[in-house]
């Protein structure tokens, strides 16, 4: 493959700053890290930008609901995300937020221009007003009864029961979600962009042959039931940029959302002094290159597109879409403990582990991707530390104990060193391609052969003759040069890994490396390089993902945190179901902190007459001495369950974001342990 320079600019979706990142998202920045960490080795010039998307109705209200600033959450949020993704290995070359003075100036500057050639048009629609709360609902939040089947307690836009699919106005007594409040229609002026302006363009650039074939067969049903115009305002109170010359109405989030990439590039340019017009002007031989979920192609393969060519800049190269992750073949569910959080995965396991496995199990088009957790850990334990990192470990400590650290001048096997060096090409074109997984297989193959090279030759044997020293080293010395060659192989995937094995080999492991073998080359001392995935902590990650949802701290309270959480929520119940939750007071006798628990404190509490244990994820904002003797709420009726410590026998009800904001109820003096909570 010829190494012609390439500029090449790569974003990931930007993840809403109202949540944390999961294990979902993580396939979508690791997918695209591992193909940037790929373009950069091969030498071409490569940027990897991504923010935080920070506006919107559910930030503004759930940064009203912990009675802080949307500013104040966002930013809090956004060093949280920083966190999750520099520990999983990420390498963004800029992270920047939508909120910002970039991103403000494009927005403003790409509207005005869309609105000087006629693109956005004006017209006053009616829409469910919260007289209360006085705002607009967006159809999320807004329930009622299904004009249809009738049934109660449906979202605004379709019935989860029949089916059927609905605006809003149309329910049986609507409700607002917001404040409870009986919902009024209002008229208001709503700017929209005129997509059907831009038909034929999208239809040539979906024949280009740049999208995915199955991302074309969707924009084509698009496009046979008719592009509509997108409704890009929103009134007042609104968390965004105001439309100029429009006081009161703000950009709907998701317009000012993918013009994020350009802000975030940008505020990368200004940094590093790069030419930010060579990559978004209209005739630019750059690429760009979107990076996204299945869930947001719509957004990314007609508006933006649109938005671009209307305002005269250029359109991406590709948008690259990938499936959606299950946990152990289901969606991820926060009640069996398959709904993981970034930060509880690393808590447990090595980054790299996630890594390997994604890789190892993605392709090119938008499948959904399973993480079966039995599954991860044998294919990583039988790829990464049976077949990789085996070939070093059996032959290192010949080489460091018995030949001073150096690698021989001889090459024992010169045909099957060529046959390594020459699978190089192939790898190549499958990163390239985002075949990832193929190319894993190609790597682990060749790992095989040089396994059984080694077990033929028992180097462990030989060095117990007489006059086979020479053979000793040789042999293993073609083990860590094939070793190294592998490693150069699995750089964009294993950066770690990859800079531990440099270090030990003295060698950078450039991709050009990989048609050279190090002869009469010093090596350093091994060390282990990578351990076994355990079960066990598998396990545990599962049992704390659990905690989280079993101690009621990481949801604010409910009706409003079913809307205002990125992450999914468990189904509805009606009342008949929530009459099935005994709430009762309980009064706390005993506290104390559980050995070898982050989050969890023991607690004993008296329920009128009866005693029951319970483990409650409070452990981060009280101390055990000052619970003991306080009334509070608990789950009489939970079903005990197991948990690692021993038996939880019920649940404490806590409120609040986590850390030191976690707020056990209290009720006033007067209610006695035992009385039912309704
Ligand atoms: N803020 C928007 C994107 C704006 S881009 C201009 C958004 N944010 S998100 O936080 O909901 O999702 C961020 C990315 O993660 C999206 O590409 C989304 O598809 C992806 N994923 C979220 N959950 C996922 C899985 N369970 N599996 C795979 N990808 C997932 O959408
Ligand atoms: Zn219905």
């Amino acid at each position: 493959m010829t190494s012609t320079n390439r500029k090449i600019l790569v974003t990931s979706a930007l993840p809403y700053a109202n949540g944390p990142i999961h294990l979902g998202h993580l396939l979508e920045y690791i997918q695209t890290d591992i193909w940037v960490r790929f373009q950069k080795m091969r030498g071409h010039e490569t940027y990897y930008v991504c923010a935080d998307d920070a506006h919107g109705t559910p930030i503004m209200l759930k940064a009203q609901q912990l009675g802080i600033t949307p500013e104040d959450m966002i930013k809090q949020v956004r060093e949280e995300h920083m966190a999750d993704f520099a520990d999983f290995n990420i390498e963004f070359d800029n992270y920047h937020s939508t909120h910002s003075d970039e991103n403000k100036a494009f927005a403003e500057q790409i509207y005005t221009r869309l609105d000087e050639k006629g693109y956005i048009k004006r017209r006053t629609i009616s829409q469910l007003f919260d007289p209360e709360k006085q705002m607009f609902l967006p159809d999320r939040f807004v329930k009622g009864t299904c004009p249809k089947c009738k049934s109660e307690d449906q979202n605004g836009d379709n019935c989860d029961n029949c089916g059927e699919t609905y605006s809003p106005t149309d329910l049986i007594n609507p409700i607002s979600v917001v404040s409870g409040a009986t919902p009024v229609l209002k008229d208001s002026e709503h700017y929209f962009f005129d997509l059907p302006a831009f038909e034929q363009m999208l239809k040539d650039w979906t024949r280009s042959g740049a999208l995915q074939e199955e991302m074309a067969n969707k924009l084509n049903e698009w496009f046979e039931s008719g592009l509509k115009q997108w409704d890009i305002s929103r009134d007042a109170p609104y968390f965004g940029f105001e439309i100029p010359n429009a006081p009161g109405k703000y950009f709907y989030v998701w317009l000012d959302a993918p013009i994020g990439y350009m802000g975030s590039f940008k505020n990368l340019c200004d940094k590093k002094g790069i030419n930010f017009d060579e990559f978004w002007k209209k005739d630019s031989d750059a690429e760009l290159y979107h990076f996204i979920g299945k869930d947001i192609i719509y957004f990314h393969s007609l508006f933006w597109p649109a938005m671009l060519k209307g305002a005269d800049y250029r359109q991406p190269t590709s948008v690259y879409a990938h499936g959606f992750v299950t946990v152990n073949g289901t969606k991820m569910s926060k009640s069996k403990g398959t709904f993981i959080k970034g930060r509880t995965y690393l808590d447990h396991l090595n980054p790299e582990y996630l890594r390997y496995y994604f890789a190892a199990k993605l392709t090119s088009r938008i499948d959904d991707l399973d993480l079966n957790l039995e599954d991860f850990a044998q294919r990583v334990n039988s790829d990464l530390v049976g077949k990789v990192v085996n070939i070093a470990s059996r032959c290192a400590s010949f080489i460091s104990k018995k030949f001073d650290g150096m690698l021989s001048s001889n090459i024992a096997d010169q045909a099957l060193a060529d046959e390594v060096m020459a699978g190089g090409d192939s790898i190549a074109a499958l990163y390239e391609s985002r075949e990832f997984g193929k190319a894993m297989r190609e790597i682990m193959a060749l790992a095989d052969k040089v396994n059984e090279y080694i077990a033929v030759k028992e180097p462990w044997q030989l060095i117990k003759e007489d006059g086979k020293q020479q053979e000793v080293q040789d042999i293993c010395s073609l083990g860590i040069n094939l070793f190294r060659i592998l490693m150069i192989y699995l750089k964009p995937v294993l950066p770690e890994l990859s800079a531990k094995t440099a270090a030990f080999l003295n060698d950078e492991l450039v991709w050009e490396g990989h048609k050279m073998l190090l002869v009469d080359h010093k090596v350093n001392k091994f060390k282990a390089l990578l351990q076994r995935v355990e079960m066990d902590k598998v396990n545990a990650m599962v049992e704390d993902s659990k905690e989280n949802l079993m101690n009621a701290n990481a949801a604010p309270a409910a009706p409003l945190s079913k809307h205002l959480n990125d992450e999914p929520i468990a189904d509805e119940i009606g009342f008949d179901d929530f009459a099935k939750v005994d709430l009762r007071i309980a009064k706390i006798i005993t506290a104390e902190h559980v050995e070898k628990a982050n989050k969890l404190l023991r607690i004993e509490v008296d329920l009128g007459g009866e005693t029951r244990q319970i483990f409650a994820g409070i452990k981060s904002a009280y101390q055990p001495e000052d619970l003991v003797g306080k009334l509070t709420v608990v789950v009489a009726n939970l079903a005990p369950r197991k948990m690692r410590f021993g038996m939880s026998e019920g649940m404490i009800i806590a409120a609040g974001p986590g850390g030191k904001d976690i707020f056990i109820l209290s009720p006033d003096n007067g209610a006695e342990p035992g009385m039912r909570v309704m």
